[in-house]
């Protein structure tokens, strides 16, 4: 009997498992828009995180360097959700898609480390 089932009309089961296929395809293909350091910068700016982090994320009193962040993606976003400290301001996502946040991400670590991190070279001149 399920036999019977299994054979009756097998041109529809096969039509909704294409259907069932499609909608997943348009799901996953939804523009989810590539990291783009130069949107992140703008992001960067239009938040202000410049104002406690530096203007190139290079760290001031009181707030870490987050240029050439070591924070994989996940933990970036989740700094930014829940930061560490009642001085960061929380950063839902309302006001910051997961989606800037990547951008914001691929900004910084498009920085190299700033200037003074690497200790300076011996002066070869004297
Ligand atoms: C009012 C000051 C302030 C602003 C504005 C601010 N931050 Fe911060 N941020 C901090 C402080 C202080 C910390 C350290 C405490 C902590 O980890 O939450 C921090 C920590 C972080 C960290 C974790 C760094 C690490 O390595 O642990 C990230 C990432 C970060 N901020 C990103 C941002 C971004 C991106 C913005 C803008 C969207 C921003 N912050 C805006 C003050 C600020």
């Amino acid at each position: 009997m399920s036999q019977a089932l299994q054979v009756k009309s097998p041109g529809r089961l096969h039509r909704k498992a294409l259907a069932l296929g499609f909608l997943f395809l348009a799901a996953a293909c939804r523009p989810a828009a590539p990291p783009d350091p130069e949107l992140g910068a703008r992001l960067y700016r239009l938040h202000h995180c410049g104002h406690c982090h530096g203007p190139r994320g290079e760290g001031r009193k009181g707030a870490p360097r987050i240029a050439a962040t070591r924070l994989g993606l996940r933990a970036f976003r989740g700094r930014l959700r829940r930061p560490g400290s009642v001085i960061m301001p929380a950063f839902p996502a309302g006001r910051l898609s997961d989606d800037q946040a990547a951008h914001l991400h691929a900004w910084l670590e498009s920085l190299g480390p700033p200037a003074g991190i690497e200790p300076p070279h011996p002066r070869a001149d004297k």
